[in-house]
């Protein structure tokens, strides 16, 4: 089917309280990954692309290959600008044909990152209803190569997001509540602060979005260290951590580096292994199903599976 506004998506989920997964992707593969799992699973989902990922693919071929692709299933698919920093990366991609788009404007003061949102709103709405999430609050981690620095990440305030949403006409926000992007997410225990989700949610309404989602699967990142590879320290979320988020309120789990990792496992075994292979469709195939394997074992973690 044609490529669904996430606005759509998102009723169901908001009512029903469970997430739709959002899978980054650059290139043909992972996109292949996503989609063969949604269909497979009969679930919802969002495909996302950064501003690095659009520079990296382009973003005629991106769109033209995602929409022609979701043509031909019958699961719901959205495209989803990931982290927009301005108004012209959010004019961009609703031009293109996205169905969704972030406008991320955490690096700003409250009063900016209001006015910014809204101008992204009210092109986005006025220009086939797209939908809009903004982001109040920082999350520390990696984003386009820059570390946010710990000391400057800030928790999402539950009152500053009231204010942030009259103001700003966002459809979905995401919070900050402890998660980073990357790998390396929390140092010792992990410190979700689960509470701040269910007081925003119940202040708002609206659907909350968890970035910084991954697990960091410790079978990955073995498996990477076992041929090869040096990932030390990694930390990221267990299977409970998404049924708290998500069972006060979250719909939308943000999942870029889990697929990352698992891709790299996979292809580091098999050039360890079969070292005359030359062929990559030999190598780029197996770690396209092994990505989608994980994907599916996602969508039954966040609840979408079987909802489409
Ligand atoms: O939030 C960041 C995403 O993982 C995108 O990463 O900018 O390297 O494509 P990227
Ligand atoms: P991870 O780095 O945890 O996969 O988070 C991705 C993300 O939040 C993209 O917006
Ligand atoms: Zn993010």
């Amino acid at each position: 089917m044609p490529l669904e506004i996430l606005g759509k998506m998102y009723e169901k989920a908001n009512k029903e309280y469970y997430a739709i997964g959002q899978f980054n992707f650059s290139n043909l593969e992972f996109l292949q990954s996503a989609l063969d799992a949604a269909e497979e699973m009969k679930s919802p989902v969002i495909v996302a692309l950064s501003t690095g990922a659009i520079k990296y693919g382009g973003i005629k071929n991106l769109v033209a290959l995602t929409s022609t692709m979701a043509d031909q299933i019958s699961a719901p698919v959205a495209l989803h600008l990931d982290h927009g920093a301005t108004l012209d990366d959010v004019k961009m991609c609703v031009d293109a044909g996205f169905t969704s788009v972030m406008i991320d404007g955490s690096h700003h003061s409250l009063e900016e990152n209001i006015k910014l949102t809204r101008q992204a709103v009210d092109y986005a709405h006025a220009n086939g209803g797209i939908t809009v999430e903004a982001e109040l609050g920082r999350l520390g981690g990696i984003e386009d190569d820059v570390n946010v620095d710990e000391r400057d990440a800030r928790l999402t305030d539950p009152e500053e997001a009231v204010r942030f949403l009259e103001e700003s006409g966002c459809d979905a926000l995401a919070v900050a509540v402890g998660t980073s992007h990357g790998a390396y997410k929390f140092k010792g225990e992990n410190a979700i602060d689960f509470d701040r989700i269910k007081i925003i949610k119940e202040k708002l309404g609206i659907p909350l979005v968890l970035h910084g989602a991954s697990s960091v699967d410790p079978e990955s990142v073995a498996q990477i260290n076992e041929y090869g590879g040096k990932i030390e320290g990694a930390k990221g979320l267990d299977a409970e951590s998404y049924k708290k988020a998500i069972e006060r309120g979250i719909n939308k789990v943000n999942i870029d580096t889990d697929l990352r990792l698992r891709w790299t496992a996979t292809m580091r075994k098999l050039m360890v292994e079969k070292p005359g292979e030359f062929d990559p469709r030999k190598y780029l195939g197996p770690a396209r199903d092994a990505v989608k394997e994980l994907i599916k074992q996602k969508m039954k973690l966040l609840g979408s599976a079987g909802m489409a």
